[in-house]
């Protein structure tokens, strides 16, 4: 399993084992992985932080902020870049922290923000890793999802021999790619539909009427979708993108297309995502050939599409249906009511207001609603986004 392009925060603790994280880091890099330390204070005895950055080629972090220029490193940013946190290695003493919440250095404050999988690698004596306190607090740890990295069996730096020795850097990476790997597999037999791009509603064979929309957002999280396991069908408007690997596409131009092929292939899906910008009017009546220009205006009767997403929401059963909502206005209250009328379980808001949100960009703020209530996400690159809604359809659908 590949680490290429995943966000590793590794978090480093006081052991002596420290210097194995060196190697550790390394190999994560050389993975393709991209490398974030974070060090206890207590860390930066064992191994330096010039060790470490050069290592990563990222500034390592160990303070809330910086003495020199007050710079905040933000746990919570952190959390959230981080696709995985790997504590290696992870000392009974910030073990012990983990599992009672304890905040008291970057590292703990950024393990208690994570929303990512965390995974440990214990360190220590034989005794302090046998002691039953170190074990309930692995316990614990464990019973909460936390990934728990075995030590092994050998010589130790006290001179004693037993289990207490990080496990070697290899079989860490080797472990970690399993977990990830785990994790985007939990969409596995879930056969979903994602609508993207933009509708295109010919006035001839010349000309037609569409809008803004790139597909970004939708092919990301088709994306993302698959990367889970899902099965995936991207019915696709007008873009410039090319397919997703794993996923199937199905090309549509006009509204009517994108209908008919969202009725088509949600009749044996788990659910659909209807990220596309579809046009809600189309002319009434397409010229044959190119419409001339004469002297005077002109106008062009339109009528109404078919609103695709209210009609899968209106024989949905139980299966999901998400949706988006645009607006430059009153963003909430129309985003609440299309969820209600159009039947989704929940629907991503993007206001136009939003600086870096929208059209063509490759980030996005969005807030996600359901009848429970609503949860705004941090402005985030639109693959970030992607995965955030793929957590929200994963919690759903299981
Ligand atoms: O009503 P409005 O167009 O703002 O609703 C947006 C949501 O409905 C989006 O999820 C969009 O993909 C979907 N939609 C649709 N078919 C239409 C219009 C909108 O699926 N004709």
């Amino acid at each position: 399993m590949s680490l290429q392009g995943r966000h590793i925060l590794l978090g480093v603790t006081g052991s002596i084992a420290a210097y194995k994280a060196a190697l550790l880091c390394r190999l994560l890099k050389g993975a393709g992985a991209e490398v974030q330390v974070v060090m206890t204070p207590l860390a930066k005895e064992f191994i330096t932080p010039l060790t470490m950055a050069t290592l990563s080629k990222r500034p390592i972090l160990v303070e809330f902020f910086d003495p020199e220029n007050g710079a905040w490193n933000s746990h919570v940013s952190l959390g959230e870049w981080a696709d995985c946190m790997l504590v290696a290695p992870a000392t009974a003493n910030t073990l012990a922290k983990m599992a009672h919440g304890i905040a008291d250095n970057l590292l703990l404050t950024t393990y208690l923000s994570a929303r990512c999988p965390v995974a440990v690698a214990p360190a220590m004596d034989l005794d302090m890793f046998a002691h039953t306190a170190t074990q309930e607090n692995l316990a614990t740890l464990r019973r909460r999802g936390v990934a728990v990295i075995e030590p092994g069996d050998g010589e130790l730096a006290s001179g004693l021999s037993g289990k207490g020795r990080m496990a070697e850097p290899a079989e860490i990476v080797a472990q970690l790619a399993e977990l990830l790997s785990e994790k985007k597999k939990s969409l596995q037999g879930k056969r979903l539909i994602v609508t993207a791009g933009a509708t295109i509603e010919a006035i001839d064979p010349v000309r037609f009427i569409s809008n803004h929309s790139t597909g970004k957002m939708g092919y990301a999280l088709a994306e993302a979708l698959a990367a889970r396991g899902a099965e995936v069908t991207l019915v696709s408007g007008r873009t410039a993108l090319p397919c997703p690997e794993g996923v199937r596409r199905v090309e549509t131009r006009s509204a009517e297309e994108m209908y008919q092929a969202c009725v088509r292939e949600f009749a044996a899906a788990d659910g659909a995502v209807m990220c596309a910008a579809v046009a809600d009017y189309t002319p009434e009546e397409v010229s044959p050939v190119k419409l001339k220009k004469g002297e005077g205006e002109m106008t062009i009767r339109l009528k109404r599409t078919r609103d695709i997403a209210a009609e899968l929401g209106a024989d949905k059963g139980n299966r999901l249906l998400v949706g988006f909502a645009l607006e430059t206005d009153h963003e909430a209250e129309n985003a609440e009511s299309k969820l209600c009328r159009k039947n989704f379980d929940f629907i991503v808001l993007n206001s136009l207001r939003d600086a870096g949100a929208g059209f063509g960009g490759d980030t996005n703020k969005v807030t996600l609603i359901d009848r429970a209530g609503r949860e705004e996400l941090p402005l985030l690159s639109k693959a970030e986004t992607a995965e955030r809604i793929v957590d929200k359809i994963e919690s759903i659908l299981k």
